[in-house]
């Protein structure tokens, strides 16, 4: 399992600054890394209609997979939690799409609190294009 990088992490919890959480008041931040070493941020972004939240995993996803990337090697997650953030199951749905199931994520919580697990820990069992 590769070793996350201090880089990814700080990069996972700036982005708590900036996301957009006027309902729950409830930031989250990834750090999503392509196979090159490129990194991409995603914040959670909330709207007055509350079912189009898109989770701050999801968000990295979808800006790396639209300016063409493919391969990924690690995600990590941040939150204002006591214990590391837990991914939604959309969110893990997503990172089953795109993601090898040995790939590492790191969760991290309040107080530098971690857990580092892998796509398959997340969501075992997953539906992928396999069972189509
Ligand atoms: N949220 C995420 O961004 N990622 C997750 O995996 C869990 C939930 C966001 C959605 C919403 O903006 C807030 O956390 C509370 O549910």
């Amino acid at each position: 399992m590769s070793e996350v990088k201090q880089e990814w992490i700080d990069t996972a919890i700036e982005a708590l600054d900036k996301a957009y959480v006027p309902y729950s008041h409830f930031p989250v931040g990834a750090c999503l890394v392509t196979e090159s070493g490129r990194t991409y941020q995603g914040i959670n972004i909330e709207n007055a209609s509350f079912g189009l939240t898109n989770c701050a995993e999801r968000t990295a996803f979808f800006k790396a997979i639209s300016e063409g990337e493919r391969s990924f090697t690690h995600l990590v997650v941040s939150g204002h939690t006591p214990d590391p953030i837990s991914p939604c199951g959309a969110c893990r749905q997503v990172m089953a799409e795109f993601c090898s199931p040995d790939m590492p994520v790191t969760l991290i919580g309040d107080d530098g609190v971690m857990k580092s697990t892998t796509v398959e820990g997340l969501l075992p069992y997953a539906f992928t294009e396999k069972d189509l």
